[in-house]
């Protein structure tokens, strides 16, 4: 036989070994040692709502305009300060820079940024920040966890990087992968870490998180934690575990509850604070028409999410582990892109769709994954592109 036949018929070998499980496969770096698993039977099938009634395609966020386009990389997330002027953007190489919003005749205000960082939190990849009543910029870090910008000298501190002793979940444990944050007014930090999956540095010179995000959900395991730092105690402890990718973080208005972002279970969940259900976890809203990014609570009390992609074909595999297995060896460069599309959505506090905002074909803005509403505009990050966005949704820009 030629050693192309021989080939194919050694490949079509190792495929029904892996296939009928005779020889397990292993996930690719950096998700070494680790197996794809049965996605828990409660999740599946994970099934997206389609784009109609509640979620009926609208061309809203076409009204979007682009800023700081060419100057920014990977902004994933941003924080606007209360007035509204100040805007701190962190980018995927660990530089959070500085900027202000200026406004003008026409209307279409712009963002300047400062000469300069203002801080660098790297190596690493800062996923998710806010101001505490200090003025400290508190922020997520995949790779280093609770971290701060102190405010005045800029030095950056470790606030949280394991799990205090006597946590009643994971106690000692490290703090992974930590992605998004939102601050109560007693000062408690409550933040995400979205998976015990390492984020690895990437030959494009960055630290690749959405690399681990696609390894974790074809891993099939859901080890995203939900966490709280006392800042008097300086301690963090765990509320919840075996959420599927825990990402964005907010607080409800009154506090009784933090929402986090389960985005590969395409839902948001509940984690209750006061009240008779304090101490419990249930689910805000399900079935969401795209994978939820970034969370942050708009100017009415209401939430508002950031769907990064539509629904991806990963979806159809998370039944079949060892085909999620065989897909997970799949180079970068070779996986299906998402297509561009821009999505918002707003809901309250009960769970109910209360406007969204789209753009279908992502033309205008794409890929959202973090969202910031000040003085009736929203502001926009985005994982992969090269700037935010800003949007007035009363009128156009
Ligand atoms: C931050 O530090 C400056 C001094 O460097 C101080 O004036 C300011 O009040 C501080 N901000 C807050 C919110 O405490």
């Amino acid at each position: 036989m030629n050693p192309a036949g021989l080939l194919a018929i050694a490949s079509l070998v190792a495929a029904l070994a892996v296939l009928t499980d005779v020889l397990p496969l292993g996930l690719p770096y950096p998700a070494i040692n680790e197996r794809a698993v049965d996605v828990p039977s409660h999740l599946l099938p994970l099934v997206p709502s389609p784009l109609e009634g509640d979620y009926a395609p609208n061309t809203r966020l076409q009204g979007t305009v682009r800023l700081l386009q060419g100057v920014v990389s990977g902004p994933e997330s941003l924080v606007v300060a209360h007035d509204g002027k100040t805007v701190i953007v962190l980018d995927k190489f660990g530089y959070a820079k500085r900027g202000s919003v200026i406004e003008s005749t026409s209307g279409v205000p712009r963002v300047e940024l400062e000469d300069g960082v203002f801080a660098y939190t790297g190596p690493g990849r800062p996923l998710g920040a806010e101001f505490d009543q200090g003025g400290n910029l508190v922020i997520c870090d995949s790779l280093k966890g609770l971290v701060m910008v102190a405010n005045g000298t800029r030095r950056l501190v470790v606030l949280a990087n394991r799990v205090a002793e006597d946590s009643a979940i994971d106690p000692g444990s490290e703090i992974n992968y930590a992605n998004d944050l939102d601050i109560a007014k007693d000062g408690t930090v409550y933040f995400s870490a979205s998976t015990d999956l390492r984020v690895a540095f990437n030959r494009d010179g960055f630290y690749d998180t959405f690399n681990t995000y696609l390894l974790d959900a074809l891993r099939g395991k859901p080890a995203g934690r939900l966490l709280a730092y006392n800042p008097k105690e300086r301690t963090a402890k765990v509320l919840a575990g075996g959420i599927w990718y825990a990402n964005g973080v907010a607080l409800a208005k009154d506090e009784s509850f933090v929402a986090v972002v389960e985005t590969t279970a395409l839902r948001v969940r509940r984690h209750w604070l006061k009240g008779p259900q304090a101490g419990q976890t249930d689910v805000l809203i399900d079935a969401l028409p795209g994978f939820p990014d970034g969370i942050s609570r708009g100017e009415d009390g209401n939430f508002l999410i950031a769907l990064i992609s539509r629904p991806s074909p990963i979806l159809k595999l998370m039944p079949f582990r060892p085909l999620r297995a065989i897909a997970a060896w799949i180079p970068p460069k070779w996986r299906p892109r998402p297509k561009p599309w821009g999505a918002v959505i707003r809901v309250s506090p009960e769970g109910k769709v209360v406007e969204t905002h789209f753009d279908v074909e992502g033309g205008f803005m794409s890929g959202i994954s973090g969202v910031r509403e000040v003085g009736g505009r929203m502001f926009f990050g985005t994982l992969e592109n090269d700037h935010i966005g800003i949007y007035d949704p009363n009128r156009r820009l």
